[in-house]
């Protein structure tokens, strides 16, 4: 019981390790967006057009690690909840009960997010016009290519789902400035010296991608109200305006 738990501690860890390294990535990709319709689509389109194993060999371990975090976070609390003991101590029950309902809580929420982001920008169930947004601005022939640009500020300019995303990125700041120092201890490396530096790291780290995510949706909310009085119109290019229609060029 004792080292299957441990195992699952290890598992959790390892599969967070792999997540937090994947926001971060995932993260300076979509900051491209800033660099205008030509740069962040030639970086989606280059994405896209990697080798099928590579493609697909990442997502299978990207969608393991969600599957086996997701998993052995509530094994984990499922065994908590069934040990817990009839002690005196209940304050730290109490917190330490608290503190694995609020991950557990925003993890939920994240993973919800997570297929609802699947469905909105990747499959595009949600709105599958998306899948028709062409140009061949960004690509690296004459071929057109998807347009990540006009889909990503056509999805921000709908307030309901700019709120949604910008509250699922705090959750997800909060799950992480959590999660990302537990890791350390969970592998057993984090010291009671470095405690306090590694509390920190994770707090920076996560308030980091709360903004690099967030200013994303925030950026065409201000530009949709015109929220800057000095506002920079050369900030986003002119598609900002008005998605690029179909067979556009630069
Ligand atoms: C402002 C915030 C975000 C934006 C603008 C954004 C944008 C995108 C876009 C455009 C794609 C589709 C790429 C393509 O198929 O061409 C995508 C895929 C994805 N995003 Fe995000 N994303 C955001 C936040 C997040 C967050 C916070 C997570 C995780 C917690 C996440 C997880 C994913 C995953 C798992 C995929 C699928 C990757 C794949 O196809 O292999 N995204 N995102």
């Amino acid at each position: 019981m004792f080292s299957s738990s441990l195992g699952k501690k290890y598992l959790m860890a390892l599969s967070g390790i792999v997540l937090v390294g994947f926001v971060l990535v995932h993260m300076a990709g979509n900051l491209q967006v800033f660099a205008g319709q030509e740069q962040i689509n030639s970086y989606a389109h280059s994405l896209q057009s990697l080798p099928w194993f590579v493609l697909w060999g990442s997502r299978l371990i990207l969608l393991s690690a969600i599957l086996i975090h997701a998993w052995t976070a509530y094994s984990l609390i499922m065994e908590n909840k069934a040990a817990r003991p009839n002690t005196n101590d209940i304050e730290i029950t109490k917190r330490a009960g608290w503190s694995s309902l609020r991950m557990g809580l925003t993890g939920s929420i994240i993973l919800a997010f997570v297929v609802f982001h699947l469905l909105h920008f990747t499959i595009r169930l949600i709105y599958p016009e998306y899948s028709e947004m062409m140009t061949t601005v960004g690509s690296p022939d004459e071929r057109e290519i998807h347009d990540a640009f006009s889909m990503i500020i056509s999805g921000f300019k709908n307030d309901f789902v700019s709120v949604f995303y910008i509250v699922a990125m705090f959750l997800l700041c909060r799950h992480l400035a959590h999660g990302f120092s537990s890791v350390f201890q969970s592998l057993g490396i984090r010291s009671e010296s470095w405690r306090k530096k590694l509390d920190l790291l994770s707090v920076a780290y996560a308030w980091i991608i709360f903004a690099g995510f967030s200013i994303v949706p925030l950026s065409v909310m201000a530009q949709k109200y015109q929220i800057f009085e000095s506002y920079d119109s050369t900030f986003f290019p002119p598609s900002m305006e008005e998605p690029t229609p179909k067979h556009s060029k630069k």
